[in-house]
């Protein structure tokens, strides 16, 4: 190999791990992957090993390394991941606690309630942007801590991070940082604020000590252990998957929204250098900080969506890959009045309904595996429906949706969301945004573009999706889902 440089990027998601080895103009050379275990000890209760995280990611960043020629072929690091997640560890021995609380997990409901009830969660929306739900990292933390032995008793020892910080804390031996991006999902991170806030660690119950120090998105962060790849690399990009995604989609103006399809859906409307404040249950998040500039975003998450179709596959074993729902999704004319309620995890945005249960309804004896199917895909566009009006009434409403993400790849899901949104959706030839948006800020941070606009040749060109469902087909499928849905 030549001495061509590259950008590598760690994209840690909830099922699998990658590292992706990109060209300075954002061409993929090649990527290596490796699936994370789901734990579910009991219904609501969704469990990662953390030390299995470290140990997946690093197999798949030394493969990049050696394919890139060696750690000096390497010019930055980007690290993206799934949000909200907690990791607990002891800084003396760099082990983890107990298993990392994921994203999905609805243990802290009842700590939830009992804020809710006592008055807080208006304090906490304008502060932070967040709703008073166990999907924020807080409520976990404050559950390890009164929870897992040892975890109080360790004082100063105690570190709590999310998996960006868990990855970085492994790679350079002992930093312990957050960016923006992903400290605005614990709840303890107000949208302006630089650092954490005393009045919300107290709240929630988090030592400060705990926390890790918080960085921008972009920045010469520290470097990699010399002994992991061979020689140090700088790591330059830090940002939630999302986030990541927001920003390998290109959405740098006020209004662009992208919509990432992956184990759930996250729908991120960029809104500038203005924190923005929710009245219809959307989330007000930092979207990234480049250059001494924070920008924000409106986030609508959707917390089943892709996983919908693994639990086809692998639970009740109506599919036998996932690629399969395409083709019986296209087999039949419609659902046949069968409309599926994805609420296999309560429902996020913009319902909040934690204790919410998945249904299938309409059933009859003309019903096929097909109408289920094609009625489980349909429920990700009717939800985007209902968060689409809830962007709108928020003074975001969408022109143009940008899609990404696996699930995206699927031709029928993209048309169906552009069907029953009536609005052009745009999906990316590569979709895979999340780790191009680590890619680009591991790029700005390593100092070979100035910012995000300089940054557009990494972006990767676009096919459309025009909307051509009939007025009244659409009326009738909203309808059936409103029922479904008791709203
Ligand atoms: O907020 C959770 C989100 O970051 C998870 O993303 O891509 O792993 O489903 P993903």
């Amino acid at each position: 190999m030549s001495d061509a440089r590259f950008l590598l990027v760690l994209d840690e998601g909830t099922t699998s791990t990658r590292a992706i080895l990109y060209t300075p103009t954002g061409e993929v050379i090649a990527t290596a992957q490796e699936d994370i275990t789901q734990h579910y000890p009991a219904p609501g209760l969704v469990e990662h090993n953390a030390t299995e995280i470290w140990d997946r990611t690093l197999r798949c960043a030394r493969a990049m390394v050696e394919r890139a020629g060696g750690a000096d072929r390497i010019e930055a690091i980007g690290v993206t991941n799934q949000r909200e997640t907690v990791v607990a560890w002891d800084r003396a021995t760099g082990k983890p606690l107990c298993r990392a609380i994921v994203w999905q997990d609805r243990r802290t409901e009842e700590h939830c309630g009992r804020l809710r009830s006592a008055g807080h969660e208006a304090v906490i929306q304008a502060q932070t942007g967040l709703l008073l739900d166990p999907y924020f990292s807080a409520t976990k933390m404050a559950w390890i801590l009164a929870n897992i032995e040892g975890a109080a008793a360790l004082g100063e020892r105690l570190a709590f991070g999310t998996v960006e910080s868990w990855l970085v804390w492994n790679l350079t031996g002992g930093l312990h940082i957050s960016d923006v991006s992903n400290a605005s999902r614990t709840s303890l991170f107000p949208l302006t604020a630089t650092t954490w806030d005393d009045g919300l660690c107290g709240l929630f119950g988090v030592p400060r000590s705990a926390l890790p120090e918080i960085v921008p998105s972009t920045g010469a962060f520290g470097t990699t252990k010399r002994d992991l790849f061979g020689a140090e690399i700088a790591i330059t990009g830090l940002a939630g998957d999302q986030q990541a995604a927001t920003i390998g989609q290109g959405c740098f103006a006020h209004g662009q929204t992208k919509a990432t399809l992956g184990t759930g859906a996250f729908i991120l409307a960029n809104m500038g250098d203005q924190p923005p404040k929710s009245d219809h249950r959307l989330l007000g998040t930092v979207l990234c900080e480049v250059g001494g500039t924070r920008s924000f975003a409106l986030e609508g998450s959707v917390f089943v969506a892709g996983s919908l179709v693994k639990w086809l596959r692998d639970s009740i074993g109506l599919l036998g890959d996932a690629a399969e729902s395409e083709a019986l999704a296209r087999s039949v004319p419609d659902s046949g009045g069968v409309v599926v309620v994805p609420a296999l995890s309560g429902l996020g945005a913009p319902y909040w309904l934690p204790d919410a249960r998945g249904s299938i309804s309409g059933l009859s004896f003309a019903t096929t595996r097909a109408h289920i199917v094609r009625a489980s895909l349909e429920s990700v566009a009717n939800v985007f429906h209902d968060l689409g009006r809830a962007f709108a009434a928020d003074g975001a409403g969408w022109s143009v949706l940008r899609l990404d993400g696996g699930m995206s790849a699927n031709d029928w899901i993209a048309q169906d969301i552009a069907d029953v949104l009536a609005i052009p959706c745009e999906r990316p030839v590569d979709v895979e945004t999340t780790a191009r948006g680590a890619a680009i800020l591991a790029a700005i941070g390593a100092g070979l573009y100035g910012s995000l606009e300089d940054a557009r040749p990494m972006l990767a060109r676009s096919d459309v999706f025009m909307p051509a469902m009939a007025v009244d087909e659409r009326t009738r499928r909203l309808a059936d889902w409103r029922l479904a849905m008791n709203i």
